[in-house]
């Protein structure tokens, strides 16, 4: 399973590309709004920082506008993954964009059939959202579990993006049930990197380092 983050914070973005595990980065309107910038030009500042793919989501509604809205958006950067709502008419604008070689990653993915749909109309991506399922008492990792054997079984090569994560929990159980990549906050991908013992253990090294320096 590969790693992408789910921010749109230049300086969240530069300490996980410093990492050297960043496979990608996943944007929607709500994440650039927290940060105040402006929604193209965070995007080209993303699109010249990280070489993988980096999902822009459109917030038209009807087909039309959304492949308008895709186009100017994948003329940004050739790695900008032009992010689609789960809807009818977001399923028309995938087929189009995927016709003309723009690929997308189809967002607000909550059932399995809609996983389903959404790689039969093109989709490079979707994203399953983990926490929010949670938040209503389902379980948002039978859903990841579901739609890794269904795409499994059925030869499909529509990569799975667990999104809506929360803790490192999610992460660990996703790669186990499935996930392609999980798209994780800043937050949770330090969480990834901590444990009491390694701190620990390091404190004890450095202390019995000291002893050696005679
Ligand atoms: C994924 O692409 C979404 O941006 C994101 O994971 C949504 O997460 P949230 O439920 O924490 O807003």
């Amino acid at each position: 399973m590969k790693f992408f983050i789910d921010s749109a914070s230049m300086e969240e973005i530069k300490k996980a590309e410093a990492l050297g595990v960043l496979a990608g980065v996943t944007t929607n309107p709500s994440l650039v709004a927290k940060e105040g910038a402006d929604f193209h030009e965070r995007l080209r500042e993303i699109t010249a920082l990280v070489p993988g793919s980096v999902s822009a989501e459109v917030i038209a509604t009807d087909a039309e506008g959304m492949i308008r809205e895709g186009r100017e958006l994948a003329a940004i950067a050739p790695n900008i993954t032009v992010k689609v709502p789960m809807t009818l008419e977001g399923l028309k604008a995938v087929r189009t964009f995927s016709e003309s070689g723009i690929q997308t990653n189809v967002t607000l993915i909550f059932s399995a059939n809609q996983a389903l749909l959404a790689a039969r109309a093109g989709a490079a991506y979707v994203s399953p959202f983990l926490g929010r399922l949670d938040d209503i008492g389902q379980d948002g990792l039978d859903l990841v579990e579901t739609i890794a054997e269904l795409f499994d079984r059925h030869a499909i090569d529509t990569q799975i993006i667990a999104a809506s994560i929360r803790h490192p929990v999610h992460v660990t159980e996703a790669a186990l049930r499935g996930a392609h990549i999980a798209t994780v906050p800043g937050k949770v991908l330090e969480q990834l990197t901590q444990h009491p013992l390694t701190d620990i253990g390091l404190e004890k090294f450095l202390s019995d380092w000291q002893k050696t320096q005679k």
